[in-house]
């Protein structure tokens, strides 16, 4: 879809005159967002280019803020394009639209006009569309002549919240309908600020403190968290992946919200404990780090290129007693009687609460997904059920709020199990919400994921 790095279509001697320069920060955002419209994850894609790229540290700052922040202010610089353009966005070739939404993006965070333009101009000349100069310049100052500061609907309506807060009116509809319009303001202002790098230092043998140090030391800022008083929210680092306590197994990047969920599920040294759906392995690797060397985690997951990604983290952080299955969690090896200590069942759905992380995921996120979803998640439970010991707990988490995969889960669980006991006690407090048995953390309540979860016991005497 995009010219390769640097290109000039529109320049036959550039070939003649050697490599083409190095691709600037825009070059490699202009990239990123026309590739994203043909279905890449930017936060698979983004990291990748960068990691290839021969930018500073400053430029990959600023060309992860050009992507993230464009694709999530979509609809707003949309809003502001249309009160330029004679027609919707939508109707623009694909190079010009990225490329006029992320000049706009500049022009509203303050990136100098002069600059914001005509390196855009000349970004999407390089991808390819060098004859739409002229225009993809008109509509940018076009953009710079209308009155400062750039003003959104204020109003607390459906259409007036979607479009200053840029997200989909659906999305916008579900919540204020459950939460009210203050609350769903407050969760659609969260969705809109960017997550520092949360990490959660190895149990129980690496000190937070001493790897805070360390990470400040190297010139990051960081904050211990309010949610996990263990995890540490790192700034100013850049990609985490390349850091030496990530890299050498002394921590992991996962955000509080997923820490606390595998709290919830408390495992205990020596335990035996399942988690289906478990890839990337996040969770598995801290429920392995809590059972210690004398337990048993074993993580499953139904794609065997992420069930992979279990292994890895198993072998990155030294824990022998982590074992990966790729395995449909419907249809589990595993012999009839099986039980575990504790189960947890972490099962897909549609990421709401995640869309601060995922930039592109509000305009992916489609209603008639959580349908779909609800029904595996269902599917997945009613097998995960029969393999948690008498005594044991089994936890079932989402990273989203959608009415029917939190409540209506639980009250689906509740007719079916009544073997599955859900005790207050064991559902996480504030600033978690109780939500029907289990409990809600909206995303920015703690400045965390958004996280659903519903710890449930089988009692002592039940059968499957
Ligand atoms: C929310 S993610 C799990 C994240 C994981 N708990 C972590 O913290 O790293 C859900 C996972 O469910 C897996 N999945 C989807 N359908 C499945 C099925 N039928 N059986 C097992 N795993 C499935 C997906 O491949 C995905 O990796």
């Amino acid at each position: 879809m995009s010219a390769p790095r640097g290109a000039r279509p529109d320049d036959a001697s550039a070939a003649a005159a050697g490599p083409p320069p190095p691709a600037t920060a825009r070059d490699i955002a202009l990239d990123v967002l026309l590739r994203v419209e043909g279905g890449a994850f930017s936060n698979v894609l983004l990291p990748s280019l960068l990691r290839a790229s021969e930018l500073d540290d400053r430029d990959r700052a600023f060309t992860t803020d050009l992507v993230y922040g464009t694709l999530r202010s979509q609809r707003a610089l949309d809003d502001v394009l249309e009160r330029v353009l004679d027609r919707r966005v939508e109707r623009l070739d694909p190079p010009v639209r990225a490329g006029l939404r992320m000049g706009t993006y500049q022009l509203v965070e303050g990136v100098a006009p002069h600059a914001a333009v005509s390196a855009t101009v000349d970004a999407v000349a390089r991808a390819g569309s060098a004859r739409a100069r002229g225009f993809v310049n008109g509509v940018l100052r076009g953009v710079t002549r209308l009155p400062q500061p750039l003003t959104w609907p204020e109003g607390d309506d459906v259409g007036s919240l979607g479009v200053s807060t840029s997200h989909p009116d659906w999305i916008v509809a579900a919540l204020v309908d459950e939460f009210g319009p203050a609350t769903a303001r407050d969760v659609l202002d969260a969705d809109n600020r960017p997550p520092g790098v949360t990490l959660r230092p190895r149990r129980p043998d690496v000190d937070p403190d001493a790897l805070a140090a360390e990470l400040e030391a190297a010139g990051g800022r960081v904050e211990r968290g309010e949610l996990v008083p263990d995890a540490l929210i790192v700034r100013g680092l850049g990609d985490p992946g390349r850091w030496p306590a990530v890299r050498e197994g002394r921590a992991t990047p996962q955000d509080q919200g997923s820490q606390a969920v595998v709290l919830a599920l408390d495992p205990r040294p020596g335990e035996r404990v399942l988690e289906l759906a478990a890839a990337p392995g996040g969770k598995s690797g801290a429920v392995a780090e809590l059972v210690g060397p004398t337990g048993l985690a074993v993580g499953t997951d139904i794609d065997a290129g992420r069930t992979a990604m279990i292994a890895r983290a198993a072998r990155r952080l030294h824990l022998p007693q982590l074992s990966a299955v790729a395995a449909d969690g419907t249809l589990l090896p595993f012999r009839p009687g099986t039980t575990f200590d504790r189960v947890l069942l972490d099962a897909p759905c549609t990421g709401l609460g995640v869309l601060r992380r995922r930039a592109e995921a509000r305009w992916r996120v489609l209603p008639e997904h959580v349908d779909d979803l609800v029904g595996l998640q269902r599917e997945l439970l009613r097998h995960a059920a029969p393999l948690v010991a008498p005594g044991g707990r089994i936890l079932y988490s989402v990273c989203t709020w959608s009415h029917g995969e939190t409540v209506g889960i639980d009250e689906w669980a509740a007719a079916e199990f009544p073997q599955l006991v859900a005790d207050p006690a064991d559902q996480p407090s504030a600033p978690w919400r109780r939500h029907g048995r289990g409990a809600l953390l909206l995303p920015g309540e703690a400045e965390t994921d958004g996280m659903y979860v519903l710890v449930l016991t089988r009692a002592d005497d039940a059968g499957g």
